[in-house]
């Protein structure tokens, strides 16, 4: 087994790399500028990729599925319900992924996108912007929905065993792992909060747009790269 947590400092992105015993991998948000690293990672640790995952369509970096699908011939996968159309696979609540001999969990955890997937595998959680470390992703844009992150987080989260190691897609604090049974007890905004608790913590952060917006999300509805790169 290889597990590797990378980290893009523009964006406070943290993308992984899992493999199994046969050498068989599997990629969960990379970063587009960072292709080439993830590329001579693969190559040192004699790698071959089997999957490059996205949790959601990211808001604040522009993906680097479809760069390095282009590279490797990875197959690319996303959410079914959303209207990315630069993926090979679109994924559904409680099918099971396969890589090599091993599999990854997904579940659908919709709140902070509605598209948002979290992965599991093994003992590990992959929360991209739902469950962060003491903290969760926004809901106030691409049909996010504070009331749907509750039950996503209480009802699909937390029922996770306690140990169950959770690895955000962002921290903007130098944090690296936390664990279900941590968030359960200290996460700030969801931590013994009711329903409505929640809701006003939520409609209340009154949060910049992440800077890169308008050029990240219709480059990412296309699996990465730029529109036009796509059209050419
Ligand atoms: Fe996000």
């Amino acid at each position: 087994m290889i597990f590797r947590q990378l980290f893009d400092t523009d964006s406070s992105t943290l993308t992984y790399l899992l493999a199994d015993g046969q050498g068989i991998a599997v990629i969960i948000d990379p970063v587009l500028e960072h292709v080439e690293t993830y590329l001579s990672l693969l190559d040192s640790l004699k790698l071959a990729l089997r999957w490059v995952l996205d949790t959601h369509i990211h808001a604040d970096h522009i993906t680097g599925a479809r760069a390095i699908k282009e590279r490797t011939g990875a197959t690319t996968a996303i959410a079914g319900n959303c209207e990315a159309t630069g993926y090979d696979r679109q994924l559904a609540d409680g099918e099971m992924l396969a890589f090599g001999n091993e599999s990854i969990r997904i579940i659908a955890t919709p709140g902070h996108t509605s598209e948002s997937l979290c992965y599991l595998w093994r003992d590990r959680l992959f929360t991209g912007d739902t469950l962060m470390i003491g903290a969760c992703g926004r809901t106030d844009f691409q049909n996010g929905s504070s009331t749907e992150m509750y039950h996503s987080i209480t009802q699909k989260l937390f029922v996770l065993p306690e140990e169950t190691l959770v690895y955000p897609c962002h921290d903007y604090k130098g944090r690296r792992v936390s664990c279900i049974g941590e968030e359960k007890v200290l996460n700030a905004r969801i931590a013994g909060k009711t329903l409505d608790e929640f809701v006003r913590i939520m409609d209340n952060l009154n949060l910049a747009p992440p800077k890169r917006i308008h050029e990240a999300v219709p480059a990412n509805l296309l699996g990465g790269g730029s529109p036009e790169a796509r059209q050419n």
